[in-house]
This record gives structure tokens, C-alpha cells and sequence, in this order.
């Protein structure tokens, strides 16, 4: 295995690792991005056995004792495994992550004690980078499932949305809404939820110009049609499964309790 860098916006760099046993025939990419402000900062860390491949790509870009800012979507393994390994070679780096991840999984999970980042707070990375973390609970899974922006660049760095297997271009303007439809047929990963199509079209409402896809090509262009889209799309998803379950009525944008 290799893992490949390429920079997908100004000073954003996805370090990619395809891994072809994974959904074979088509294989799977799992992709760290390194975005170079004055303080560093990693989003998702990759696997904790995949920390040499992870630790060197980010050596051909920064020392990485230097990294400052250890992010991630949600607490899994292929977002967050190497964390430990990570705060144990850069001794300034601190975990970020919203208040449910801390208080879940990270105040105990953590070598150092996270730091918290409420839904919308900032974090400025200096040489112009700026990240702003959002919640997004349970989206596409995971109670403490959040995203970051960086705003300088327009870069939502959106985690497992918009998933898809296969091993493509680092950066793509062509569809992402199709495969990522056709993988959640496949995988079926995401927590079907009411809040999915409200939640993504607040995504939206960023007008990201890149959306950095954890499994997948990074994707340049109209960001907030992609992400309206993929909220039809589980909204649908959503409306069927109420219907399914016998539940006559589902309206995403109707309030929860009726007067
Ligand atoms: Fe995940
Ligand atoms: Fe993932």
C-alpha cells in the first residue's frame, strides 16, 4: 500500500490510501487531509495500523512534530484510530472535537485531554487558514458526527458523506451524487434519520467550493447543489422508510411536534 498526496485547495492536502480488498472488485480509498496553517492540523487520522503510511506522507509535507490540531468526523477507527499515535509524536497537538465526541468517547479515549469545540466555533490555524466545526449528529452516523470548514478556501471537509468505492482522481468536478447514491445502496452506513435533509441543506447554506470526501475523490464545484442533492436523496430514503413502517405521514420540513 502507498498513500498518495495531492493538494486539493490552497494549502489542503489529501493523503489518500487505497486499499483494494476492501468493497472488491472496486476497492476502497481512505483519505487524511493535512491543512497548512501556522499550527497544522489533520483531519481524520486514518487507521491506527496505518499510522507508518499516514506518518510518512504527512513527514514529506511538515515535520510532524509540528502537527497542532487533531480532527476528525466521528469516533471510529478509520477516523480516529491512530489519535494516541499522533499525540504521542507531536507533543503540541491537541484532539478537537464537538462536545458529545468529548464527552462520549474522547475525555477518556484521548492520551490528553481534548479540547471541545461547540457547533460553530472557529479555530484559527494562522497563514490564513481558518476552520469552523459544525455538528452534524448522527449524520451520516455516529451521535458525535461532525464536519469542518475552512473558510479561506471554501474546503468542507465533510467526512463520510458523499462515501463512494472505487479509486479515482484526487480532485473531480464530475458527479458525486451518483456513486455516493449507489454506495449507500451498497454499505448501507448511514443512521436513516429526520434530520438528515435539514442538517445537510445547513451544509449547503456554506457554499463550499470543494468538498473533501473522506472515501472518495475530492470534488470541485458547486458544493451546495451537490450536498442539496444528496439531502433529496436520503430525505426519499427517509420518506420510505416511514412508509414501510407504516408511518402514514413524514414531512423534513415540518415541525416535530404538530399544534
Ligand atoms: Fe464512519
Ligand atoms: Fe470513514
Amino acid at each position: 500500500m502507498e498513500t498518495r498526496i495531492n493538494e486539493i485547495a490552497d494549502g489542503i492536502y489529501r493523503l489518500s490510501t487505497f486499499v483494494p480488498e476492501i468493497a472488491a472488485p472496486a476497492g476502497f480509498t481512505f483519505n487524511q487531509f493535512l491543512v497548512l496553517g501556522a499550527e497544522p492540523l489533520l483531519f481524520h487520522t486514518g487507521y491506527r495500523q496505518m499510522f507508518p503510511l499516514v506518518h510518512a506522507a504527512v513527514s514529506r509535507l511538515i515535520q510532524p512534530e509540528r502537527l497542532r490540531w487533531i480532527t476528525f468526523g466521528h469516533y471510529e477507527a478509520d477516523e480516529c484510530g491512530a489519535m494516541n499515535d499522533w499525540l504521542a509524536v507531536a507533543p503540541r497537538a491537541e484532539v478537537a472535537h464537538g462536545a458529545t465526541g468529548c464527552l462520549v468517547s474522547l475525555n477518556d479515549m484521548a492520551a490528553r485531554a481534548p479540547r471541545v469545540l461547540s457547533d460553530g466555533a472557529a479555530l484559527d490555524l494562522g497563514n490564513g487558514k481558518r476552520v469552523r466545526y459544525l455538528d452534524t449528529p448522527h449524520i451520516p452516523h455516529g451521535w458525535e458526527a461532525g464536519v469542518l470548514f475552512e473558510e479561506t478556501s471554501g474546503t468542507l471537509l465533510c467526512g463520510d458523506l458523499f462515501t463512494q468505492v472505487g479509486d479515482g482522481a484526487a480532485l473531480t468536478r464530475s458527479d458525486i451524487v451518483g456513486p455516493a447514491i449507489a454506495t449507500e445502496d451498497f454499505f448501507r452506513f448511514s443512521s436513516l434519520n429526520p434530520g438528515m435533509g435539514p442538517t445537510i441543506r445547513r451544509l449547503a447554506q456554506l457554499a463550499p467550493h470543494t468538498l473533501a470526501l473522506m472515501h472518495g475523490p475530492s470534488f470541485a464545484g458547486d458544493g451546495a447543489a451537490a450536498l442539496r442533492a444528496l439531502a433529496d436523496d436520503y430525505d426519499s430514503r427517509v420518506r420510505a422508510a416511514f412508509t414501510d413502517a407504516g408511518i402514514a405521514a413524514f414531512d423534513p420540513g415540518a415541525p416535530a411536534v404538530a399544534a
